[in-house]
């Protein structure tokens, strides 16, 4: 798959990567070892040993070495190889592991996949996540679907009336507006159904007596896969700060052409009293993984396979008014995906 490289992707949460672990992971299809240095820093390698090529992440952490668990060589957090414990114990010039750039930023690690110098400035914002006392589980799933197919899920949001229906959306939510709002390369997806029946998640954290609220969603995508949505209710005609609402997560990362890491989490606000307790949050991110796991998952896995079963075959998608977001996004993308394979061209060309 044609990935954009020269860009941050989120590799994992930051409590993931615990003191003295190896934490693999394979991004871009690249299978990486994740580790804390003695320091704390979070530090990226192959996962791949240049001796026998044995995955290194089946080795041992000893300070901030990393021993290979196949024949010893040891590497220090840089990937250099500063310890052969055999023979006469020469290192080899090309013992020596890729490291790949990292910054830890809103609770998460963050991966640059190119070869520029990375610009840490360049992550989306995320700081609603820095607020740990309102934010639900951080949750991580692998999907067995390709991470495009997840983008185009979650920029139509009408699909929460059939696959969510009940949960997080319904039939009287659907004759609504999709307003695309482009700044730069951000997009914004913004949809408002007024004075419909809650959907029955956010009657939950709302009132619980089922009355009609105004409900929003507002996706924000920035390149390539980091998305955020501001989704709430409000009584009918009031502004959004009376009802109660929450910033979800949704940043992707492919793992293979066809399998992807989604991670999630829900900043809330406008905590309404007897919703405050630990089991509410939690019930929140049970819900979230569910519709995310339960009736996400299986409609893009099978959506994926139905578009290979048919192959060249295939015509060009039917779009409807609700496809606004999915177009823009796909639209911002080739752009960005051809302006890379430019950059590159001369150097490819040179060698
Ligand atoms: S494969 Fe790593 S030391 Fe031999
Ligand atoms: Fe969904």
């Amino acid at each position: 798959m044609d990935y954009l490289r020269n860009t941050w992707y989120l590799a994992a949460w930051s409590e993931d990567i615990k003191d003295g672990k190896l934490f693999p992971r394979t991004l871009l299809e690249r299978p990486l070892v994740f580790f804390r240095d003695t320091d704390g820093t979070v530090v990226a390698l192959d996962d791949r040993c240049p001796h026998r090529f044995a995955p290194l992440s089946m080795g041992k952490l000893d300070g901030g070495r990393l021993r290979c668990g196949y024949h010893g060589l040891e590497f220090d957090s840089a990937g250099t190889c500063v310890r052969n414990p055999h023979g006469a114990g020469r290192i080899p010039r090309a013992a020596l592991v890729r490291s790949h750039p990292v910054v830890e930023r809103f609770g998460g690690v963050w991966y640059w996949a190119g070869d520029k110098e990375p610009d840490p400035a360049l992550i989306p914002d995320f700081a609603r996540l820095d607020d740990d006392a309102q934010v639900t589980r951080r949750d991580h799933l692998v999907m067995d679907a390709p991470y495009d197919l997840i983008i185009d899920n979650l920029l139509d949001c009408s699909h929460t009336s059939f696959l969510h229906d009940g949960m997080l959306g319904n039939a009287e939510m659907l004759p609504v507006p999709t307003e695309v709002i482009q700044d730069g390369t951000t997009i914004r997806v913004v949809r408002w159904a007024r004075s419909v029946p809650p959907p029955g998640m956010f009657d939950m954290l709302f009132r619980g007596d089922g009355a009609p609220v105004d409900t929003w969603t507002d996706f924000r995508w920035d390149p390539p896969s980091h998305l955020l949505l501001d989704v709430g209710v409000t009584p009918p005609g009031r502004p959004k700060e009376e009802g109660t609402g929450y910033f979800g997560t949704h940043i992707l990362t492919p793992e293979t052409a066809t399998t992807t890491h989604y991670h999630t989490a829900a900043a809330r606000w406008g905590i309404q009293p007897g919703t405050e307790s630990s089991g509410v949050r939690l019930k929140v991110s049970d819900m979230r993984r569910f519709a995310f796991e339960e009736q996400d998952e299986p409609m893009i896995r099978a959506q994926h396979r139905t578009i290979q079963a048919f192959g060249a075959d295939a015509p060009r998608p039917v779009l409807l008014e609700t496809d606004a977001g999915v177009v823009r996004w796909h639209r911002i993308m080739d752009e960005l995906l051809a302006a890379e394979r430019e950059d590159n061209a001369p150097a490819a060309n040179g060698r």
